[in-house]
């Protein structure tokens, strides 16, 4: 049997697991730093990389204690080294090349986007490529196509914000706290989705491409009219709140699965996998099961505690092993966003 050890740190969260090529998970740890960023509602990354090199060990010697393994059962370790921010991904690979080259085993670099998709094949416990993979993060909101799980076509994605990154603003502008989208979610389940029609951008044009910013500047002119705002004075009645709430989310949902829909039948796919924070969310849930249904596409979606940032979605590094694709111990990291 092959063990790897997979590491996360592309963003806020430091993160292992130890997988094997059967796909079984035998242990996982995950240390969040939404505490240290809420101050700032939003991510600092200086503030994220020094807690994951606070971390990133204890969080290995965790993950390896729960699968009830050592370092020397390990067949390769693997790392996400893109996207993310430039010095969190640095602690991550720095750790992956140190246990590499101490243990004399392979290297192997993730793509955080492509584990997204995986972690519907670890939780299907089936193969699931050929598929469609729509990734909605909290930096990405990104169609592909997947013959394969390594060799991922771009077909189209948003231009602007992401939509998790839209949930945060608005979230920040409902004074919802960080990170808002789940706060966002809760709020609007007691809110009319029909009482703003908040603009979707590039509705119908048989593109597939998204942009967020046009609505979350909507939103803002909704909550608190046009010019300059000064937000502390701005007040906020509460079924106000939860109606804005509620028909953002159901303007961003809304237009992601109709540019979802669209992308099954522009590559032919039947078979469509989500992944990413936003796929956390029960009406993006619940919109692509029905659309699913009327469209006849299998639809597989990652379980909620595997939509957001985790280590066992690293899985996909069995593909790499599995394919020999291996990384050198002088590979960099590439951060940044991957926009058209
Ligand atoms: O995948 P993820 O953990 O990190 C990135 O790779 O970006 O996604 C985080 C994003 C955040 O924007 C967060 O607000 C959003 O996912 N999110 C949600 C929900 N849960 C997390 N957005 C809407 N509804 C949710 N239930
Ligand atoms: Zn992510």
């Amino acid at each position: 049997m092959i063990t790897i050890l997979t590491i996360e740190s592309t963003c806020d969260e430091t993160a292992a697991a130890v997988v094997t090529d059967t796909f079984q998970v035998l242990g996982a740890s995950l240390a969040t730093q939404a505490a240290l960023h809420r101050a700032f509602s939003g991510v600092v990354p200086e503030i994220a990389a020094r807690a994951h090199l606070e971390r990133i060990l204890p969080v290995i010697d965790q993950a390896l204690r729960r699968a009830d393994r050592s370092l020397s059962d390990l067949d390769a370790v693997a790392v996400a080294t893109t996207p993310g921010l430039a010095n969190s991904l640095l602690i991550g690979l720095s750790a992956a090349k140190s246990l590499a080259w101490a243990l004399d085993i392979p290297l192997i670099a993730i793509d955080h986007l492509h584990a997204h998709v995986f972690a519907c094949r670890l939780a299907a416990q089936r193969d699931i490529y050929p598929c469609l993979g729509l990734i909605v993060s909290g930096g990405h909101t990104h169609l592909y196509d997947y013959p394969t799980p390594l060799d991922p076509v771009y077909l189209g994605g948003t231009l602007d914000d992401a939509a998790g990154e839209a949930f945060d603003k608005v979230a920040t502008m409902l004074k919802l706290g960080f990170p808002g989208g789940p706060a966002l979610a809760r709020l609007a389940e007691r809110g009319n989705d029909r009482a703003f029609d908040f603009p979707q951008s590039f509705a119908g044009d048989g593109t597939l491409r998204w942009s967020f910013s046009g609505l979350k500047t909507a939103v803002r002119y909704a909550l608190a009219g046009q010019g300059k705002i000064d937000w502390s004075s701005v007040t906020i009645p509460d079924q106000f709140a939860a109606d804005v709430a509620a028909s953002f989310e159901r303007a961003v949902c809304e237009i992601l699965v109709e540019k979802t829909v669209l992308a099954t039948k522009l590559t032919g796919r039947t078979r469509l996998c989500v992944g990413g924070g936003v796929a956390a969310n029960r009406r993006l849930r619940a919109l692509l099961e029905s659309a699913a249904r009327e469209e006849a596409i299998e639809l597989l979606i990652a379980p909620p505690e595997l939509c957001t940032d985790n280590a066992v979605m690293g899985a996909i590094a069995i593909e790499h092993y599995r394919a020999g694709r291996f990384a050198a111990l002088d590979i960099d990291i590439h951060p940044g966003l991957v926009r058209p």
